[in-house]
């Protein structure tokens, strides 16, 4: 899990494992699509990546610490995106292609809900990210969400999810296109992320900007442009929907359970100059400045006790957009 360049021979490595421990999913790969694209990675300079290591200048490390740590924490919103492409007509079991897969979250989080109709491939643009994957066994694979490396219409759904907005504007229309493409008619594509203008978009530009060291200026969706990608794509029914996303954390007491959130969202977002500054203090000023931001009508922080697991549950409420399609035939 270092910060190597990423080779042709590291492809080879991670075809030879999925071919060998996962046939299934190595059924969909289109074989040579693979090959070219590793090939034409290697020739690359290379490019930043937020999710890197930390020598990289990124803050995969700390993202993945915040997941192994609290890997529940994101779980509501990962069954509720699950199940758009678990509700698909055809194949009782469904193969999806997780498109910012990062370390493998979703197979992880479907897995600890025991649900066994889904079998994800993790895919990630960072080397970083795809190493720490199969670190887990997870099967992963060096992938850009602009150039899939499915064969056509292999697969029963397409995620993009918990980043999308870090897929350039100019590659979106070939993300939604490339995702058609590989999706088997019947397949679902589901691509989310946050409304601009929204509380996710303020929590990116008045806090993980300034105080991360990746910074982050990137650029959300509309609902319009979100569910248009998808029109134009080829899918003939886009349905776009709020869809709750809160962060959760569990701890023994409510104290705890707030300051859980905030460790959770000071290291997923990397943000160390508020660790630096903050020090003991960091967690706090994290938890009361993210219940200060993700405010909406009808909806607060809370922190509330469960007798039957005699623990304490803090939600802060986040809302995602989400817009998902049905290949036709
Ligand atoms: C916020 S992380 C989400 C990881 C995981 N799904 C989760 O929820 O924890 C976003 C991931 O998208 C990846 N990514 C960003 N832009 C990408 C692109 N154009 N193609 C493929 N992956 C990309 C990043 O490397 C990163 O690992």
């Amino acid at each position: 899990m270092t910060g190597t360049r990423f080779t042709s021979a590291e492809m080879e490595r991670h075809l030879g494992r999925i071919s060998r421990d996962f046939p299934d999913l190595y059924q969909r790969l289109d074989v040579e699509r693979a090959r070219l694209w590793a090939g034409d990675y290697e020739a690359l300079m290379p490019l930043g990546d937020d999710f890197g290591d930390a020598g990289s200048g990124g803050r995969g490390e700390s993202y993945v610490r915040a997941q192994a740590r609290n890997m529940r924490a994101r779980a509501r919103g990962i069954e509720q995106l699950l199940g758009y492409i678990r509700a698909g007509s055809g194949a009782p079991s469904k193969t999806v292609v997780d498109v910012l897969g990062g370390d493998g979250l979703v197979q992880r989080v479907a897995s600890a809900l025991c649900l066994a109709d889904v079998e994800v491939l993790t895919c990630d643009a960072s080397p970083y990210m795809v190493r720490a994957a199969w670190e887990a066994n997870f099967p992963a694979l060096l992938q850009r969400a602009d150039r899939l490396l499915q064969r056509d219409c292999s697969v029963e759904g397409v995620l993009v999810a918990y980043g999308s907005h870090h897929i350039a504007p100019q590659d979106r229309p070939e993300l939604a296109r490339e995702s058609h493409r590989v999706l088997r008619p019947g397949g679902i594509m589901v691509l989310h992320d946050f409304q601009t203008g929204s509380p996710m978009d303020t929590w990116f530009a008045d806090v993980v900007d300034p105080y991360s060291v990746t910074g982050h200026k990137f650029d959300h969706f509309t609902r319009e442009e979100i569910g248009g990608y998808l029109t134009d794509a080829g899918f003939p029914q886009v349905d776009v929907v709020d869809m709750a996303d809160p962060y959760v954390a569990v701890a023994p007491t409510a104290e705890q359970a707030e300051l859980e959130l905030g460790r959770y969202l000071a290291d997923m977002y990397g943000l160390v100059k508020i660790q630096e500054s903050q020090g003991a203090e960091a967690d706090r000023w994290v938890v009361e400045r993210a219940k200060s931001v993700f405010r909406y009508p009808g909806e607060a922080f809370s922190v509330h006790y469960s007798a039957r697991e005699q623990s304490w549950t803090a939600v802060l409420p986040r809302r995602a957009l989400v817009a998902f399609g049905t290949k036709s035939g």
